[in-house]
């Protein structure tokens, strides 16, 4: 989703160290870039539609300056060109904007009455001359940023260039993140740390309403009353090295070859010879699980797992759903909220909403410091690393292996030790098996379905929505038993069905339903943990057989992997496909 960058200061070139920001948030999904920059008391602002190197090649990087803004942005109003992208400009101020102004129309319309006048269909041109609409009344910054968090509604992040003041850079946020980052003789804003990284790893969160004004030397952050407040340093722990690719062709390859590494860290983090770090979660006899895109999956084989071993009923909804929907809890009800970036607007929301009604919230969470783990009561993080392309691998498989631990804990079931010890040494067997032969056999069709049955077809959701993210192929989940209830239809010669079996007791009804689409002409690849033959299948892929409670860490991989390979053979851009954000902070 969209990204920010900012810096201030005298050792650099503001203009390379916003444009070397923008190139490693990249991957968090955009469709145009843009960077505003002052030089010799001017205001220069470039922008282009597309790739960030569209936009470099209209950069002049002999130019000298020490105050620049940037921004890479994900369309959410008005199409993705040149004049909706960022930073917006209105009298005297310059800004570069996440999140949305909910209000925007509203604001305009006061705007246009005032004789403003717009270029762009954007949220973010309002908000720029609205600001600079409060400061030809009242003519200072800090209390009009102040007035500003009262005026505006949605979520935003702001960078903000006011050509009274070269000598700071202001910045203030409501819900979509945004952190200042800490130099000698220079300061950074960024909407995320990797944009950072490069030049520093000491960081302060922003939180919610909070003005921050920079100089070279200085940060001073303002509280809702504008007075000065003292923030935490913090020491982002990863090094850039670790958000590198490696000698990996992608990105997701990385990630997907670091799962046994993350799953042994997650475990060691809240497993020795007993738990640690988790909180104590017996006073609950009800789970409701939230989360969006693959962590939604992840809920949902939290709750077979809890439901099956630990006797708990356990409610999944998808974020956007369920913060609208009318739910039932009460004060035994936990509310277990699932996010890789901890920023996903839908799920803080949900959040913020079960906060309201006082029922008590565990976030699983793999951005420290991020503003659903701040915000719930509990938070247990996954310890996959700073994750960069678009789809999730290694962060889903250590949601996964975070669910297993509570249903462990929730079952106080400490046998299982020995097995996952030798848990990394299967995921990389799984990791190394060459998939691209049936890749090959199944990359130029248009549609592919994955069946499968109870954990089985939750494995499947996950493994279709990774395929189709990123290879762009029409893909979909079916519980195997449903399938002849009209999707059937659309199998025909050739057609790949992907049919998952990992359940010893459903194995029989599920190859009953992989006979009925394979005597339908359908291409089948069986992925299973049970060594049986026949001539229901074109495909088999072994997985080996562990424990119920630790086979969807090891079923997942060849889904995964098999999604890279077919997107590879389509030449899609894998790691940033098109359309999608990594962090979603909008609704
Ligand atoms: C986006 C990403 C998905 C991710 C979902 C939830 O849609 O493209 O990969 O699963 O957001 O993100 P979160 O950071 O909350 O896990």
């Amino acid at each position: 989703m969209c990204g920010i960058t900012g810096y201030i200061g005298k050792n650099n070139n503001a203009i390379k160290v916003v444009m070397d920001g923008l190139e490693s948030l990249e991957y968090r999904g955009y469709d145009s870039a843009g960077i505003a920059f002052i030089e010799n008391k001017n205001l220069n602002i470039i922008k282009e539609k597309g790739k960030i190197a569209n936009l470099k090649e209209n950069i002049n990087f002999d130019i000298q300056s020490n105050l620049a803004i940037g921004h890479t942005r994900w369309a959410t109003h008005g199409e993705p060109n040149k004049v909706n992208s960022h930073p917006h400009s209105s009298g005297k101020f310059t800004i570069v904007h996440n999140g949305i102004i909910e209000n925007y129309l509203e604001l305009k319309e006061e705007l246009l009455n005032n004789g403003y006048e717009f270029q762009s269909s954007t949220d973010t041109e309002v908000a720029v001359a609205y600001i600079n609409y409060l400061y030809e009344k009242d003519n200072n910054i800090l209390s009009v940023l102040n007035k500003v968090n009262d005026i505006f509604r949605g979520s935003y992040a702001f960078g903000i260039i006011c050509l009274d003041d070269l000598d700071n850079l202001y910045a203030l946020r409501k819900t979509s993140p945004l952190i200042i980052a800490k130099g000698d003789n220079e300061n950074y804003i960024a909407s995320d740390v990797p944009a950072i990284l490069k030049y520093t790893n000491k960081y302060i969160l922003l939180d919610d309403f909070e003005i921050a004004k920079i100089d070279e030397d200085n940060i001073t952050v303002y509280d809702k009353n504008l007075k000065e407040i003292n923030k935490e340093v913090l020491e982002f722990e990863g090094s850039l090295e670790s958000s590198m690719k490696g000698g990996y062709d992608h990105f997701m390859l990385k990630e997907i070859h670091e799962e046994p590494t993350v799953f042994k860290n997650t475990i060691d983090t809240y497993l020795d010879t007993d738990f640690k770090n988790i909180p104590d979660l017996s006073k609950y006899n009800k789970i409701h699980i939230v989360g969006c895109g693959s962590a939604y999956h992840a809920g949902l084989i939290g709750k077979y797992l809890i439901e099956k071993l630990a006797n708990i009923p356990v409610l999944v909804d998808i974020a956007s759903e369920y913060r609208y929907n009318k739910v039932f809890y009460d004060e035994k009800t936990l509310v277990i909220l699932i996010s890789q970036s901890g920023e996903t607007a839908d799920t803080l929301a949900v959040l913020r909403k079960v906060k309201e009604d006082n029922i008590d919230t565990l976030s699983i969470v793999n951005v420290v410091g991020s503003s659903i783990a701040r915000e719930s009561k509990y938070v247990m993080y996954t310890k996959a690393g700073c994750e960069i392309a678009v789809a999730t691998t290694k962060a889903y498989l250590a949601q996964l292996t975070t669910l297993i631990i509570l249903t462990m804990y929730l079952t106080n079931n400490k046998e299982l030790i020995d097995e996952i010890n030798n848990m990394p040494t299967l995921l990389e067997e799984m990791i190394n098996i060459d998939y691209k032969n049936i890749a090959l056999s199944i990359y130029e069709n248009k549609d592919i379905f994955f069946i499968g049955r109870s954990i089985d077809y939750a494995l499947c959701m996950e493994g279709s929505l990774k395929l189709k993210e990123i290879s762009y192929i029409n893909s979909s989940a079916y519980q195997a038993g449903e399938l002849k209830h009209g999707t059937i239809s659309l199998v025909e010669k050739d057609t790949p069905v992907i049919s998952i079996s990992t359940n010893e007791s459903l194995l029989e009804k599920t190859i009953s339903n992989t006979k009925e689409v394979k005597s339908r002409g359908a291409k089948v690849i069986f992925v299973t943990n049970n060594d049986i033959d026949g001539d229901f299948y074109d495909y088999k892929i072994l997985v080996p057989k562990v424990s119920e409670l630790l086979q969807p860490i090891l079923t997942i991989v060849p889904l995964q992997i098999l999604a890279y390979e077919v997107a590879k053979l389509n030449g899609c851009d894998i790691d940033k496909p098109r359309n999608l954000a990594k962090s979603v902070t909008v609704e």
